[in-house]
């Protein structure tokens, strides 16, 4: 859950074009509310309407930032700033400020990718006294039009790196893996079989796990929906059910919970054609697939000797949802099983929403309502969290 609301944020030159709109929007979208304190380079190249009307807050002219807004901000963002304005940031008199500030205070800067962008790294690195967060570019390059190109972190990595700094950290040191999106089962070398997900509500859980401060190990299937910038989600792709069962064996210990709610192909062609199969090969018309079982990844951890990570199973059901998840919580052994009725209007495959049941082991049996998928992430990591021992947030 956040516990920080409010967020200055600082514009300066002309990530004002590529940055601002993006994050802007982001950030309300997550309930944060917004003050834009534009430098005169970025003042320079938009109207003063323009993040007056995005943010719904009045513009704040930099460096004369009012005392109060100031207090009354729980975080501060620059992003995207030059790498000088960076350093300026730095000395004592702006340090000053910062520590005014109560929560996080956080810099994304830009550089010009001809520079040498591994020292100014470094050297950033070490200024700002612990107090200063550097959201540095990951071999991300924006490109600025006629004014080139300019190495600084995505909208994206930003919007990242500020959500997690105004979470309260309470995975911090868990070690979380997720598994999540379809698998692909291949039969020659241009076909193969598959389901409806799209990795959405998997990508939800990893992105709410690492903003609390969880390590997060995403092994996915090939998916539709990205794998966000976060430097804690460690995606690991795999395309089909033995691959995904390989590596979620290979990474499985030393986890403190996983959540498997990858749509795991039931069953793969026993044979693979190394050559495209003609439609002239079949002599009446019909082409039969011959599919023998995949492993099943849950139950593989749910009975696995010693003790396992807190275990979380999903199941997407058509029909006799309670009954068939009562039974796949017994039987693949999980601490917590979470159930949807895919047949219900945003309940399913391609959506923004999701409606599930929570099953717990004691028995315990939780109808949440529809809402988003992130919100259903929030609230399947507070019950197992709850599960695990931990505090159990709002
Ligand atoms: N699962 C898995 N490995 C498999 C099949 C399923 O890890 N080979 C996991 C899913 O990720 C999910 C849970 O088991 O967490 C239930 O998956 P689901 O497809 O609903 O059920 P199945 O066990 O496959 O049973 P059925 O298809 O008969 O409903």
């Amino acid at each position: 859950m956040l516990s920080l609301k409010r967020i200055l944020l600082i514009v300066d030159g002309p990530g004002v074009m590529t940055h601002t709109a993006p994050l802007v929007t982001s950030l309300l979208k997550q309930g944060v509310t917004v003050r834009v304190a534009l430098t005169e380079s970025a003042r320079l190249l938009v109207g003063d309407y323009f993040t007056t009307m995005l943010s719904g807050t009045p513009l704040v002219t930099f460096p004369n930032i009012p005392e109060k807004i100031l207090d009354d901000s729980d975080a501060v963002l620059a992003a995207p700033v030059s790498e000088k304005l960076a350093r300026r940031f730095c000395e004592d008199d702006w340090m000053a400020i910062w520590k005014r500030v109560k929560g996080p205070v956080a810099f994304a800067p830009g550089f010009l990718p001809q520079e040498d962008g591994s020292e100014i790294r470094k050297s950033l690195a070490d200024m700002g006294g612990g107090v200063i967060h550097w959201i540095m570019a990951e071999g991300e390059a924006t490109d600025m039009g006629s004014l080139g190109k300019l190495d600084v972190a995505s909208p994206e990595r930003c919007l990242e790196a500020a959500m997690t700094a105004l979470t309260k950290q309470e995975l911090a040191g868990k070690s979380i893996l997720i598994t999540c999106g379809p698998t692909a089962e291949d039969f020659d070398p241009v076909r193969f079989v598959t389901n409806r997900s799209t990795g959405r509500m998997g990508v939800a859980l990893a992105r709410m796990a690492a903003w609390r401060g969880a390590d997060v190990t995403l092994v996915h299937g090939p998916m539709s929906w990205p794998v966000p910038p976060h430097d804690g989600i460690h995606a690991c792709p795999v395309r089909n059910a033995q691959s995904m069962y390989d590596a979620v064996m290979a990474k499985i210990d030393g986890a403190d919970m996983a959540i498997l709610c990858a749509a795991v192909a039931d069953f793969t062609p026993i044979e693979y054609s190394t050559v495209k199969i003609k439609k002239q090969g079949s002599s009446d018309g019909v082409f039969s697939l011959k599919m023998k079982r995949t492993p099943d990844i849950l139950d593989s951890i749910g009975h696995k000797a010693g003790r396992h990570p807190f275990l979380v199973g999903f199941a997407a059901e058509s029909d006799h949802v309670q009954a068939y998840a009562q039974a796949k919580l017994e039987a693949k052994n999980c601490d917590m099983l979470c159930a949807n009725d895919v047949t219900k209007p945003g309940s399913g495959f391609a959506v923004g929403t999701n409606q599930v049941t929570v099953f717990k082991r004691d028995g315990s049996v939780t109808e949440l309502p529809q809402m988003s998928k992130e919100d259903v992430a929030r609230r399947v990591l507070d019950m197992a969290l709850a599960g695990m021992g931990g505090p159990a947030a709002g």
